[in-house]
């Protein structure tokens, strides 16, 4: 597979190209492949705070530390993820010392405010010129709220100001980096304009946010018209835009699952790449980010449900150009 072109020059004119890895990426084969198409990573995991902070005040930054200076090495740029979330984060920082929940009074307020400050200001002093983005918050949206807002521990404990304040700890800890509110399922027209009205009234209150992270988690039922309405959704508001986490599953529901993967999804899914691929070269984006290397080390395989022959990304299990590859590079 030496002969192919590289994504990153055949997508050099529209937007940098990334994916997202773990240490396995940075060896071998594999590394050989990543450096040869792409030009940015995200860390899978390793920058999540249970990766980062797994105790109060203990900080582990190793993995993600190997991975800045594999970035470093290969002149890749990084793409930060994520600092504040409701998922892989410890329970401490939602407990008092006894273990007992916080609650929404003042004091605890204080207590998990304290902690949002001080991951924050310690992810900026690891990696302050290491990244030149940051996802400050990620999946914070809920369309089925009136204000738009999921109810995660942050919100309960702190209110919607969590996200203002995220931003504005994120900027003195990242005063260079491009600070991004990050979501999945962003083209659905409902949860766009939660978004939209979430963004736009954070801009309106001078908070310090550069743009908006579409994770694109999609599969091939999704239309790509839907992705497009959301991209000029939001260039009316003029921040900037990234594709974060694409992959494009090729089962059609939750609950399906293939005993093998058959050749004619790949073949329609190649189809959905160079469709999709065409909508995002229509936009200004800063990046578009792949979630994972290759099928094989897809976050689909395991989740929602087992699924051995899930087949989401560019390349196959055995590191080879798929029909979704020559459909990034051939729009037709
Ligand atoms: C996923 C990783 O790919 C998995 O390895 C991990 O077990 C769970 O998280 N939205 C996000 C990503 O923002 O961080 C998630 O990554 C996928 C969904």
């Amino acid at each position: 597979q030496e002969d192919i072109p590289p994504l990153r020059d055949v997508l050099a004119g529209d937007f940098g190209i990334g994916v997202a890895i773990d240490a396995r990426e940075t060896t071998g084969a594999s590394a050989q492949l990543l450096t040869r198409h792409f030009g940015q990573i995200t860390a899978e995991n390793a920058m999540k705070p249970e990766s980062i902070q797994p105790t109060e005040g203990e900080f582990t930054f190793e993995a993600a530390d190997a991975l800045v200076a594999f970035a470093q090495q290969n002149d890749l740029r990084v793409y930060g993820h994520t600092l504040v979330w409701h998922s892989q984060t410890p329970e401490w920082f939602f407990a008092r010392a006894d273990g007992t929940p916080l609650t929404s009074s003042p004091e605890d307020q204080a207590i998990l405010l304290g902690r949002m400050e001080a991951h924050i200001t310690a992810m900026g002093e690891r990696f302050g010129d290491a990244a030149w983005a940051w996802d400050v918050v990620n999946e914070a949206i809920d369309e089925s709220q009136p204000d738009g807002l999921r109810r995660s521990r942050w919100y309960e404990v702190l209110g919607p100001d969590y996200l203002t304040h995220a931003f504005r700890f994120a900027d003195a800890a990242f005063p260079d980096a491009q600070l991004f509110l990050n979501d999945y399922n962003t083209e659905f027209p409902a949860k766009r304009e939660a978004m939209y009205r979430v963004v736009a009234d954070l801009i309106a209150d001078g908070v310090p946010i550069d743009g908006v992270g579409h994770q694109l988690h999609v599969n091939l039922t999704r239309p790509v018209a839907q992705v497009d309405a959301t991209l000029a959704r939001f260039a009316e508001l003029g921040v900037a835009q990234a594709v974060t986490e694409l992959d494009v599953s090729i089962s059609r529901s939750a609950d399906e699952s293939l005993p093998t993967t058959p050749p004619e999804r790949l073949v329609e899914q190649g189809y959905y790449y160079r469709d999709l691929f065409e909508v995002l070269r229509a936009h200004e984006l800063a990046s578009v980010t792949l979630w994972g290397l290759h099928d094989g080390r897809s976050w689909l395989r395991t989740w929602p449900i087992e699924r051995p022959h899930e087949a989401p990304l560019a390349f196959d299990d055995r590191l080879q150009a798929k029909p979704a590859y020559w459909g990034i590079v051939d729009p037709g």
